[in-house]
């Protein structure tokens, strides 16, 4: 028989080379893909963004994407004008506390006598513009002389008279201003009294404006800052033109500018009132 088995076409085996045809295929795609994507982030959209930004047309940053022409050249930055000035130097260290501990009551008073009691009154106990000192802690009045000398607070009657004395004698006066406060207290507790948004605001704070309450720390005995001072019972003007100037920077001695930061939240009308709060005549 010479039937012929029909032939059945067999395929020839795949090569290698067909097998990986359509990976290379996808491969070319997503990499042409991402190049693609690439350059219209890169030349298109990122150079649109920029443009509005900065005033250029889209040919010139496109352009400057792409390196063909220059990025924007250093600009010379305005110089400073802000002035520095200096900030306490005050900190309650352990040479600070030795020399508060050292202080001379009868220096103090001796001091105060020849030096202070014309504008502070005898004792302490000031009258008119000027601040009353009896019923203020040592490191309160401490505080404030070495701001004096050191130029952190600035007043043209105070900063002469403090530039003159030594840091022992600083520390002397203020021994004997707290401890005449004992005797002759011209600040300390009062029967504080006002309107609700005062008495509010001097107990409890707003804390909306993130205003922390006054009496938290201006109270004795109470956890404020070491070197709080005392205001109840001081005058009015006085406490009010503290108020106006850390408001306005002008006083700028307090640590942490807490109280630049508590003052310029308070309306012009707030500061008034706490003023007069404070004195006890609201
Ligand atoms: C020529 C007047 C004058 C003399 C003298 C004077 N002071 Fe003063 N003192 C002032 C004035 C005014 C202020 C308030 C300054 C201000 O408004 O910032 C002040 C403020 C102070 C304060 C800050 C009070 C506070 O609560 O922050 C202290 C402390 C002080 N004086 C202590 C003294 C001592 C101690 C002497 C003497 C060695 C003295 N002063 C002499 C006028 C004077
Ligand atoms: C976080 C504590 C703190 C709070 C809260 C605070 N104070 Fe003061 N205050 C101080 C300290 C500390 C000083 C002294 C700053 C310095 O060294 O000059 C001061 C100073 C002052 C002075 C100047 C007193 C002087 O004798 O020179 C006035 C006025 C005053 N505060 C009013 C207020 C009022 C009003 C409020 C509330 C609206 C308030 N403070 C809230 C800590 C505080």
């Amino acid at each position: 028989m010479s039937d012929e088995t029909p032939e059945t076409p067999v395929d020839s085996p795949p090569t290698q080379a067909d097998l990986d045809r359509p990976w290379r295929i996808w491969a070319s795609v997503i990499v042409g893909g991402a190049i693609a994507a690439g350059a219209v982030l890169g030349l298109v959209l990122i150079p649109a963004g920029q443009r509005s930004h900065s005033h250029l047309s889209m040919h010139s940053a496109m352009s400057r994407a792409m390196g063909l022409s220059e990025g924007s050249p250093a600009r010379v930055q305005p110089i400073s004008t802000a002035t520095a000035y200096p900030v306490s130097q005050v900190s309650w260290d352990p040479a600070v506390m030795a020399i508060l501990r050292a202080g001379s009551t009868t220096r103090g008073a001796q001091i105060a006598k020849e030096n202070c009691s014309a504008c502070h009154g005898n004792n302490g106990v000031s009258a008119g513009n000027f601040p009353s000192l009896a019923g203020q802690s040592p490191e309160a009045v401490y505080k404030q002389l070495s701001d004096f000398r050191s130029g952190a607070r600035v007043n043209v009657q105070m900063s002469p008279v403090a530039q003159k004395l030594s840091v022992a004698d600083l520390a002397n006066v203020a021994a004997y201003f707290a401890a005449a406060s004992r005797e002759y207290s011209a600040l300390g507790s009062r029967d504080l009294s006002g309107d609700t948004a005062t008495v509010t605001l001097a107990r409890e704070g707003d804390s909306h404006r993130r205003i922390p309450a006054c009496l938290a720390c201006h109270v004795n005995g109470s956890g404020g800052p070491i070197e709080t001072p005392v205001i109840t019972g001081q005058s009015a003007d006085y406490l009010l033109r503290q108020l106006n100037d850390y408001a306005a920077g002008t006083r700028h001695n307090d640590v942490y500018g807490r109280m630049r930061d508590v003052s310029s939240k308070l309306t012009p009308a707030e500061r008034d009132r706490m003023a007069r709060y404070f004195e006890g005549t609201l």
